[in-house]
């Protein structure tokens, strides 16, 4: 093994420490070129492991002192870790110091602690303490922090820790100090530091048990009037979480604090969330609807943490669905609260279906597939995956449909009650929500449902009916499948729990209710009917699985008509336009949209009762990755052609009524992010894109004209770049004109001109153009590589979100990928890996394409010092 270089990790060997640590007392002395950390541990050895010696995890630091109870000690430094074999015996607790410098300023990995535009920030999720001092950086160690921080005050006059702020004042030579002390025992990962200059919005709350409480959220001096948003969510946060779940926020102070160099969303340290500040950051001119309602997730999601993930945190990284997967399905029960009524709810479910389906189900059937709990891992920054996140809340969810929802609420108390103050596995959390619902069918099948933790892969449901007329009788077949994945080659039965509806042939509804597959195949048979009825199956997306069953059109129409459930009332029209785009992509790529399908669209556009977003979730078609989802050999090209051909048919034979939604919807008075003018703007915004592809084919002046005039007026960001948005997609020559005036606009603002990078690399390409486009705006004095929000906006919209521009029969769109990979690696391997997934699913591509991904990875894979990340990645894609 190289240096640096790490084996693979397997749950199976985890052993708990073999010492504690208590208490810590760390002291910085911050310098961007050389930070000295001073560390006081007061450790013991653990009673019930066999005595061993101490070994600290340590990356990149500097070591200038030892000392154990205040003298010299031996020690030895092995492949990152600090080594200390002659510790006083017996279960006496003992002091260890260690004394380091790190340099925060050359640190592009952001992990552990690091520079951004002259502030100090950490993140120390999964493994970054280590980047800070020497540690047992290991979820199941938690100790008390108490940090004492100084720097220089003109420069860093903030300085902000865990915890309670219990001593400032200053010191010599212009420097000043803060200590601050977190009352709660946390693993390392929670650890955080800040210190810079940052303004804070501050507000003062009293809680339902009559504390008071400071909230604050800092930011950059000009951005304090970008915070109202994310204040008002964190309130809604921690009344949420009171009135549904009866956990109360436990720290005098929460903060948050805002950094544009962050290599994820948002992290939960104990009391101080530090975010990206692509979710804090908010104003009506300068962020989407879709930004607003990402803050409020990814706020509720960092505070709900507090308890799910602080409180109990995970006994070892395998278990981080256990902190992740509850988290995210406490988030989105957050947002469909907050959105009230049930079609604004059903709006929510979908949206993160779609997220579901189009990300996670791909990564299941990859390369990279893994267990919501893994049984191996090379570097862990690798499982922070959309398996582990939303997968993990889809086993949450079905939890709480197998009790119910006040069942679900009971064992959530029973896991607080039991677990408080502990680091525990994902078996731990089943087994509490099983143990307050005892007669569950979750507590009847709790070792089979845990099949969902341990098997990987998405499981095919299909399902098979009969009808026999003459004595009424009809039955259900559902039989349930898994493919392999890697190291899985055989799957036993999961617990799938279906909800089902029957409508009868003129769409009333005949039953509904939970029908929980356990076996291979179970037969479901209802008798006494007078018609042959269309089921209606996995209503609300009741088990993450795809589900296969042979509904004809008219079947589906009726579904789009009547269904009550308005998930499969929307998966009904998903379904009649998948079908269109494989008819098509079979039939060598030519589409012609029938006049029942346009029909049926039009009827959802003008329909007087539906609201405006789930039109717009209906009329948007599968992606183009969803569509890939469904076949054996996956040409990217066809797929985009096809679906842009049946856009533009749509665009043109749903013109008047394109018009009609644009006028009926456009104007949502004052500016508010609530569902219902949300909805109305994302509408408005689809109808522009279609009037103005309409306009290319007709060459009509008119709308293209209208919508930049809608773009300069927009008193609004969503408004502005659903125009721009059209203008870009549909290829008007006007487009150019108004990227330059956005960019002029908005040259200062980053995650305006992140989405301005992003419209442009993630545009339908033209001849080839995007590629071509992508490199020349990589030489934009405003493209940083470096920066991950602008490595995302540019690379990755171009490598990993528009395929039918980046799979170029030439390969040079993978040179371009392979090259950056290369590039981001030596810079941030995070973000490199994260960049070389990108190419996951290349053996599934069409010919030339397969070859040239193949190539273009081992490329990759040949290079020598590759990250543990990427090393890990295009090692399992090539396997
Ligand atoms: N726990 C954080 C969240 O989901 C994610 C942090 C992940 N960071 C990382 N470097 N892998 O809220
Ligand atoms: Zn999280």
């Amino acid at each position: 093994m190289r240096e640096g270089q790490t084996a693979v990790i397997h749950r199976a060997d985890y052993r708990p420490p073999a010492f504690w640590i208590d208490s810590v007392e760390l002291c910085f002395d911050l310098d961007p070129q050389k930070t000295r950390v001073l560390n006081r541990m007061r450790l013991r050895r653990n009673p019930s492991m066999p005595a061993e010696a101490l070994r600290l995890h340590g990356e990149e630091l500097n070591l200038a002192r030892v000392l154990v109870n205040g003298q010299g000690a031996s020690f030895k430094l092995e492949d990152s870790h600090l080594v200390l074999e002659n510790l006083p015996e017996g279960h006496e607790p003992f002091d260890l110091e260690v004394f380091t410098t790190c340099a925060p300023a050359k640190n592009t990995k952001l992990m552990g602690l690091y520079v951004s535009n002259d502030s100090f920030f950490t993140q120390c999720e999964a493994e970054g303490f280590r980047r800070i001092t020497y540690f047992l950086d290991r979820p199941d160690v938690m100790a008390t922090y108490s940090v004492l921080i100084r720097a220089d005050k003109a420069k860093y006059p903030v300085l902000l820790s865990n915890g309670n702020l219990v001593e400032q004042g200053e010191l010599d030579a212009g420097r000043h100090y803060a200590r601050w002390v977190d009352p709660h025992r946390k693993p390392s990962y929670l650890f955080a530091l800040v210190a810079g200059s940052l303004v804070a919005r501050e507000q003062r709350i009293t809680t339902r048990g009559g504390k008071d409480h400071l909230l604050q959220v800092y930011v950059r001096p000009g951005d304090l009037d970008k915070t109202e948003h994310a204040m008002n969510s964190l309130m809604a946060s921690i009344a949420w979480d009171e009135a549904r779940f009866g956990l109360p926020l436990d720290l005098e102070r929460f903060m948050i604090v805002a950094t544009s160099d962050f290599n994820m969303g948002a992290m939960e340290n104990k009391g101080l969330n530090i975010f990206n500040t692509k979710y804090v950051l908010a104003s009506q001119a300068t962020a989407t609807d879709v930004d607003y309602a990402n803050i409020e997730s990814v706020v509720g999601h960092e505070y709900f943490h507090n308890w799910t993930g602080n409180r109990v945190t995970c006994r070892d990284w395998f278990q981080l669905s256990l902190k992740e997967g509850l988290t995210v399905f406490r988030d989105q029960e957050f947002s469909q609260d907050l959105a009230g009524e049930p079609s604004a709810r059903a709006v929510r479910r979908i949206e993160d279906v779609r997220v579901l389906r189009t990300a996670q189900f791909p990564e299941d059937a990859g390369p990279m597939a893994h267990p919501v709990r893994p049984d191996q891992y090379l570097e862990i920054n690798n499982f922070y995956t959309v398996t582990i996140y939303e997968k993990g809340a889809e086993l949450v969810r079905m939890m709480q449909t197998l009790v119910g929802r006040e069942g679900f609420a009971r064992g959530m108390k029973l896991y607080f009650e039991r677990h408080d103050g502990q680091a525990v596995t994902c078996d731990d959390f089943a087994q509490a929500i099983a143990d307050a619902n005892p007669d569950s069918p979750l507590a009847r099948l709790l070792p089979q449902f845990k099949r969902w933790y341990s098997q990987a892969g998405t499981p095919r449901l299909s399902a098979r009916s009969r009808w026999d007329a003459a004595s009424g009788t009809y039955s259900l077949t559902l039989s349930q499948s898994c493919a392999p994945t890697p190291g899985q080659p055989v799957k036993e039965p999961f617990v799938i729990p279906v909800q089902l509806g029957l409508l009868d042939a003129s769409g009333a509804a005949l039953s509904n209710g939970l029908h929980v597959l356990t076996q291979e195949s179970e037969t479901l048979t209802m008798s006494g009917l007078s018609s042959e009825p269309v089921p209606s199956i996995l209503r609300g997306f009741s088990a993450p699985v795809c589900l296969d069953y042979p509904y004809t059109d008219a079947q589906l129409l009726l579904l789009l008509a009547h269904d009550t459930d308005p998930f499969n009332r929307w998966e009904a029209a998903q379904r009649l336009a998948l079908h269109r785009a494989l008819q098509a992509v079979r039939d060598s790529g030519h589409v012609e949209l029938d006049a029942p399908f346009i029909e049926a669209m039009r009827g959802v556009l003008r329909h007087p009762q539906l609201d405006a977003a789930f039109k717009e979730l209906v009329l948007t078609l599968p992606s183009e990755t969803y569509i890939a989802e469904q076949l054996e050999v996956v040409d990217p090209q066809r797929i985009h052609a096809v679906r842009e051909a049946m856009r533009q048919q749509l665009a043109t034979a749903l013109r008047h009524d394109w018009e009609w939604a644009y006028e009926a919807h456009h104007d949502t008075g004052a500016y508010r992010p609530d569902p219902r003018s949300t909805g109305r703007r994302a509408l408005a915004g689809l109808a522009l894109t279609h009037l103005c592809l309409a306009a290319r084919l007709s060459g009509d002046p008119v709308w293209p004209g209208k919508t930049l005039q809608r773009f300069k007026d927009a008193a609004n960001m969503t408004d502005r770049f659903n125009a721009l948005s059209a203008l870009v997609t549909s290829g008007h020559p006007l487009a150019a004109q108004a990227l330059d005036r956005f960019h002029g606009q908005f040259k200062d603002d980053a995650l305006v001109l992140d989405k301005w990078f992003a419209l442009q690399a993630g545009a339908p390409d033209r001849g080839g153009n995007i590629l071509p486009l992508v490199k020349q705006l990589m030489q934009h004095p405003d493209f940083n590589i470096r920066n991950p929000n602008r490595a995302r906006s540019l690379v990755f919209s171009y490598c990993s979100a528009n395929p039918g521009a980046f799979h170029r029969t030439d390969a040079a769109g993978y040179v371009f990928w392979s090259d950056r990979v290369i590039e981001l690696d030596a810079i941030n391997p995070q973000v490199a890996a994260r960049l070389a997934r990108a190419l996951d699913r290349w053996r599934r591509l069409v010919e030339p394409c397969r070859s040239a991904a193949r190539e273009a990875i081992a490329r990759v894979a040949a290079k020598p010092d590759l990250s543990n990340d990427v090393r890990e990645v295009v090692t399992r894609a090539l396997a």
